[in-house]
């Protein structure tokens, strides 16, 4: 037995050496000495041994090394036996070790081994609730009744009112006073029309009035950028300027796709149809009067947006439909009974489906088809979106998740009422204050049901974003952005479709 062991033993030390040997080796060469630090370990390990290549150099330069006395033969000896140094673990902060890229892909693998079971999970439970047919349904109630899309249609009316406005403003038919006074009846009546219609009609489902209500915002919004450009055409033709070289809007994104020469258009000869309409349907938010153009229509670019597009909108409808919808019915029962922990549970539940539909939403709409029009209409900006999902602040994620928005928030909104002297806080406050009002017209409007919740999330925005800012940094600030935006919108969908249940089933019965 011990002399298996001590065969063992001379077997292990065999091959350590020739390591130690193959080590100093690679170690010899400034290349070797590189990829050694890449990996963390010790450099100057094996620096006190002379390797072949540094002694054949001696000799080549006629360099003799001192004769060799029994002491330092004995060191040399121990050396080459030793197979300790002076070195921390791989863990350690100090060993300077930072390539956690095996660590990553655990993550991913245990992350698809998760949800694998999750997937199964919920199917052995609920089947296959996939149903495409369904999804009509919650567009139309009534299949010779389209209120949404004459909704939709209707708004081409606001569209004319505003270019006839801007007509008479650009030949003084009308006065300033005028024109702002029909701009405000356009403007308010766009926000109104179409609420008063979705609350009164009965044959409106909440999905369609929530599209035509989107529809009639970004109306809203453009339509009001189209006002604001053209009376700032007009300051600059009184103060004598005959071209637009505007630099009122947001910093405008370098022509990187290769803007092809177009005719210059200069005020008022932007007022016709075609400009209009190519900013109603371009990809932004904020008109100017000389889009960055694209050369051309990239095909192959064009049909990998549309199957990205095609395939992700469906993918969302069957993760809504086979995983959302159960969670949220079986977290009905917790919240009226007001079981707390039960409740935490469910939202937490919830929160994962919630928020990876979430995020393909994003990509489908802010990659997929905001591209998709952009490549189709060679609308040269392609600036949708930013890096939000590095965002360390509150701030930095409603400025870089939203692009559109964010530039209409600022060359609208932020900088003129900064230009008057507003307080950056306030003006600050007042912009999240406005975001609060839309988002909750868009989602208590259509479900006819005024409670608030999406106005308080996007209002508690500010203290999150103080607390975030004054207190927690890099890392730490990244984590609270992620949390705030897992965890706070399944508490919005929860409060909502609680009270929507409740108020149209419960009630009822
Ligand atoms: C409020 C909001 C506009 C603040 O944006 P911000 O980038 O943090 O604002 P900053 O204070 O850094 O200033 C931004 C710009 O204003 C300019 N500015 C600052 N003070 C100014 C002043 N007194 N006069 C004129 N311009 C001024 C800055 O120079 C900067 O200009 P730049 O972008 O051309 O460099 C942003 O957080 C936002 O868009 N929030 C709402 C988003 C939202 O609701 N989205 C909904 C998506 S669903």
């Amino acid at each position: 037995m011990l002399q298996i062991l001590k065969m063992g033993d001379r077997n292990d030390r065999v091959p350590m050496m020739t390591r130690r040997t193959r080590r100093t080796t690679i170690c010899a060469t400034p290349a070797g000495a590189n990829s050694k630090q890449a990996n963390g370990s010790a450099g100057e390990k094996t620096s006190s041994q002379p390797s072949h290549s540094n002694r054949k150099v001696k000799e080549e330069k006629g360099v003799h090394e001192p004769v060799t006395t029994p002491r330092k033969e004995r060191s040399k000896t121990s050396e080459r036996f030793s197979c300790h140094v002076l070195q921390e673990s791989l863990l350690s902060s100090a060993s300077g070790y930072s390539n956690y890229r095996g660590i990553l892909n655990w993550c991913v693998v245990m992350l698809v081994l998760c949800n694998a079971r999750l997937f199964l999970e919920n199917l052995i439970k609920y089947g296959i609730l996939v149903d495409p047919i369904q999804v009509v349904s919650l567009f139309l109630k009534d299949p010779y009744n389209w209120p949404a899309s004459c909704l939709v249609i209707v708004s081409n009316v606001f569209i004319m009112a505003a270019l006839y406005t801007e007509r008479r403003l650009s030949v003084g038919t009308i006065s300033e006073t005028t024109g702002t006074f029909l701009y405000l009846v356009n403007l308010t009546t766009l926000l109104f029309f179409p609420s008063a219609t979705v609350l009164t009609l009965t044959s409106i489902t909440p999905v369609g009035g929530a599209f035509a209500l989107c529809v009639y915002t970004i109306l809203f919004m453009k339509l009001y950028s189209y006002k604001d450009v053209n009376m700032w055409c007009r300051e600059i033709r009184h103060t004598k300027a005959r071209t637009l070289t505007r630099s009122h809007s947001c910093p405008s994104v370098a022509q990187s796709n290769g803007s092809a020469v177009h005719a210059h258009v200069s005020y008022p000869g932007n007022l016709t149809h075609r400009d209009i309409y190519y900013f109603v349907f371009a990809p932004t938010l904020c008109y100017e009067l000389n889009f960055p153009r694209s050369p051309r229509i990239r095909k192959s670019f064009l049909l990998r947006r549309l199957f990205e597009m095609l395939f992700f909108i469906q993918l969302q409808i069957g993760l809504v439909q086979q995983w959302m919808v159960p969670t949220i019915q079986n977290s009905m029962k917790p919240f009226q009974d007001m079981d707390f922990s039960r409740m935490i549970e469910r939202m937490l539940k919830l929160a994962v489906p919630n928020h990876l539909i979430w995020l393909i939403f994003f990509y489908w709409f802010f990659h997929s088809s905001m591209n998709f029009v952009a490549e189709l209409m060679r609308f040269g900006d392609r600036e949708f979106y930013q890096d939000w999902w590095n965002s360390e602040t509150v701030t930095y994620f409603w400025s870089n998740w939203n692009i559109p928005v964010h530039k209409w928030c600022l060359r609208h909104f932020y900088k003129p009422l900064m230009g008057r002297g507003v307080n950056k806080w306030v003006a600050q406050t007042a912009i999240f204050l406005v975001s609060a009002f839309f988002h909750e017209y868009l989602v208590s409007v259509p479900l006819k049901m005024f409670r608030l919740w999406a106005f308080m999330g996007m209002m508690s925005q500010i203290p999150l974003a103080w607390f975030v800012g004054r207190f927690l940094r890099g890392n730490y600030g990244n984590a609270a952005v992620w949390i705030s935006l897992i965890i706070g919108q399944p508490i919005a969908v929860l409060m909502y479709v609680h009270d929507f249940y409740v108020l149209h089933y419960v009630s009822q019965s």
